[in-house]
C-alpha cells in the first residue's frame, strides 16, 4: 500500500527466529518485510529493498530438499547479511564449501575479530556471540574475506565489501549476543545506508494517505469490539476519512463486567469515535443454549456475529470497505517457510463477512506486531489505560465457561472476574502480566460456609505472562496475594465456593480453557 519505503528484505529459510530479526531491524525505525525463501527476482526488484538479510533455518544446506533461493537475487548488488544458514548459502553460491562441524556450537561463544570490516565496525572484540548450528564454513567464498573467529568457527563472519555481502555464523537477533544490535546498526546504517525514518509518526502520515487515496468517497464500515486492534484501526481511519466512516459496537453478552458501557464512553468522549451500539445480547445466548462443544460455540458466535453486523452493514448505502485489525504475525503465518499451521481454535472475527457482501478490506495493520499498533495508539494520543489492557478473545466470556452458557454463569464469572483483575491492578502487577481472567468451571464442589454444606461452583485464574501469546508461562503471585485473593472471591461471588490457581504454561497447555 505504501510506495517508495524504505524496505529490509529478509528471506525466511524457516528461522525459529524470524519474527526476532524483524523486530530489531524494525527498532532501529526501518521498516522490514519477512518472505518466503521462494520470493521471486521480479518481486523482489518490485520490492526495491535497500538491504537483503538471509534468514537461519533448521536444515543443513547440502539436505534433499534444503531451502535455496534464485542466486541472482545476491547479484543485484543490494547489501546482503547472512544469518547462519544465510552465510552457508552465500558460501554455496560464490563457491565456497560448508561441511558438517565435528562439535556442534550451541549457545554462547567467544567472537575474535580477525580483520576490519563495516559490519564491525566500533564492535567490541571478544565479545559474547549466541550460536545454533551444526554446520560451518571451510572453505572461503570467491572474492570474500574472513571478518571474525571463534574457538570452534575459523571462519565465523566473512565479507566482500565490493559485492557488500557479509555473512556470520552466529545470531546477532538475539539479546545474549552483546553487541548485535550494534553489528545490526551497522548493517543498515553504515552498510545499506538507511535513513531510518520508520517512525509511528511518519507510519500514520503515510497510512492516512494511503487510506484516503483507497477509500475515495465510499464509506467505510468498521466492527468496534473494544480490542486494542480494531479501535486504534478506527482512530486512524476516521482520522483520514472522518464521517465517511461507520463504527458499530455489537455487545455480544459476553463481554466482562460493564465492559461494552464502559468502551461505550471512552470511543465518545475520548477518541471522538461515534458509534452505533447494538445490543445482541439475547440473540447470541438463545443460539449458544444447550451447547457446549467449544468448537461450536465458537462457529455459532462468530456466524452470530456476522450476521448482526451484515443487518446493520445493509443499512448504510455506498459501504464499499470493512475495517480489520489483521497484525502482522497472521499474515506471516500463511505465507512464510511454515506455512499454515493446524487449527488448534477457530478464531473469531468478521471474516466471512467481505465475500459475502462483496466489501474490499482496509487492514492498516498488516504490516504490524501488537507492540507496534500500541506505539501507533500512543502516537494517536489513546490514553494509556487502554492501550494497556490484556488482549480479549473474540468470543469473549464463551470460551471461560466451560460447557453450556447461561446468563447466570456468565454474571457468575463477570464478578469473580472483575474481583480478579481489580486486585490485580491494586498490586501494581496488571502490567507485569500479559493476559489474566477467570473461568468458570462445569464442576460443583462441596464446602462449607458457617454452619452450612454448599455444592457450588469451582472457579480457576490464569494469569500468563508472554510476548505474543505463542507461547506463555504462568504468573508467579505471592502465596499471600493467592490466598487473600480466593477468600475474597469466595466470600463475594455467589454460587463459588472453591477456586484454583492454573499453573499450565504453553506449550503444552493452551492460555483460554477452550
Ligand atoms: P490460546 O488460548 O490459543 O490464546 O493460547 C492465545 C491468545 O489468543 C487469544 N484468543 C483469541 N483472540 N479470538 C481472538 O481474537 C479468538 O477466538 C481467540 N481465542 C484465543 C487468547 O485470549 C490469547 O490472548
Amino acid at each position: 500500500m505504501i510506495k517508495d519505503r524504505e524496505t529490509i528484505l529478509i528471506i525466511d529459510f524457516g528461522a525459529q527466529y524470524i519474527q526476532l530479526i524483524a523486530r530489531r531491524v524494525r527498532e532501529a525505525n526501518v521498516y522490514s518485510e519477512i518472505h518466503s525463501h521462494k520470493i521471486t527476482l521480479e518481486e523482489v526488484k518490485r520490492i526495491n529493498p535497500v538491504g537483503i538479510i538471509l534468514s537461519g533455518g533448521p536444515m543443513s544446506i547440502y539436505d534433499d530438499g534444503a531451502p535455496n533461493i534464485n542466486h541472482e537475487i545476491l547479484k543485484l548488488g543490494i547489501p546482503v547479511l547472512g544469518i547462519c544458514y544465510g552465510l552457508q548459502l552465500i558460501c554455496k553460491a560464490f563457491e565456497g564449501e560448508v561441511e558438517p562441524a565435528k562439535n556442534r556450537e550451541y549457545g554462547k561463544a567467544v567472537l575474535g575479530i580477525s580483520e576490519k570490516s563495516k559490519l564491525f565496525n566500533n564492535v567490541i572484540d571478544n565479545s559474547i556471540v549466541w550460536m545454533s548450528h551444526g554446520d560451518y564454513v571451510t572453505k572461503l567464498p570467491q572474492g570474500f574475506k574472513v571478518i571474525a573467529k571463534s574457538d570452534h568457527s575459523p571462519i565465523c563472519a566473512i565479507s566482500n565489501e565490493q559485492k557488500n555481502i557479509s555473512g556470520v555464523q552466529f545470531h546477532p537477533e538475539v539479546l545474549h549476543t552483546q553487541e548485535g544490535t550494534k553489528i545490526i546498526h551497522n548493517f543498515l546504517f553504515d552498510i545499506c545506508k538507511c535513513k531510518g525514518d520508520w517512525t509511528p509518526h511518519n507510519f500514520i502520515d503515510q497510512n492516512i494517505a494511503a487510506i484516503k487515496n483507497t477509500s475515495g468517497n465510499s464509506k467505510v464500515i468498521c466492527a468496534l469490539s473494544g480490542g486494542v486492534d480494531s479501535t486504534v484501526a478506527a482512530v486512524l481511519v476516521k482520522k483520514a476519512i472522518g464521517d465517511n466512516l461507520i463504527c458499530v459496537h455489537i455487545d455480544t453478552g459476553l463481554m466482562r463486567k460493564d465492559e461494552s458501557k464502559k468502551i461505550g464512553k471512552l470511543f465518545e468522549e475520548k477518541l471522538n469515535l461515534n458509534h452505533i451500539h447494538i445490543d445482541a445480547s439475547e440473540k447470541f445466548l438463545k443460539k449458544l443454549a444447550g451447547v457446549t462443544d467449544p468448537e461450536k460455540k465458537r462457529k455459532i458466535i462468530g456466524n452470530t456475529f456476522i450476521e448482526v453486523f451484515e443487518e446493520e452493514a445493509k443499512k448504510h448505502d455506498d459501504v464499499k470497505f470493512l475495517v480489520q485489525g489483521t497484525l502482522y504475525p497472521d499474515v506471516i503465518e500463511s505465507t512464510s517457510f511454515k506455512g499454515a499451521s493446524v487449527t488448534i481454535k477457530t478464531h473469531h472475527n468478521v471474516g466471512g463477512l467481505p465475500e459475502k457482501m462483496n466489501l474490499k478490506l482496509i487492514e492498516p495493520f498488516r504490516e504490524l506486531f501488537k507492540d507496534e499498533v500500541r506505539n501507533v495508539g500512543r502516537e494517536l494520543n489513546i490514553p494509556e489505560e487502554f492501550i494497556e489492557r490484556h488482549p480479549f478473545p473474540g468470543p469473549g466470556l464463551a470460551v471461560r465457561i466451560l460447557g453450556e452458557i447461561t446468563k447466570e454463569k456468565l454474571d457468575i464469572l463477570r464478578e469473580a472476574d472483575d474481583i480478579f483483575i481489580n486486585e490485580i491492578k491494586d498490586a501494581n502487577l496488571y502490567n507485569k502480566i500479559w493476559q489474566a481472567f477467570a473461568v468458570l468451571l462445569p464442576i460443583q464442589s462441596v464446602g462449607v460456609m458457617g454452619d452450612f454444606r454448599t455444592y457450588d461452583n469451582v472457579l480457576a485464574l490464569r494469569a500468563v505472562t508472554s510476548v505474543d501469546g505463542m507461547t506463555a508461562d504462568w504468573f508467579r503471585f505471592d502465596n499471600d496475594f493467592l490466598a487473600n485473593l480466593s477468600s475474597k472471591i469466595i466470600n463475594k461471588v455467589r454460587g463459588v465456593n472453591r477456586v484454583v490457581y492454573d499453573i499450565s504454561s504453553k506449550p503444552p497447555s493452551t492460555i483460554e480453557w477452550e
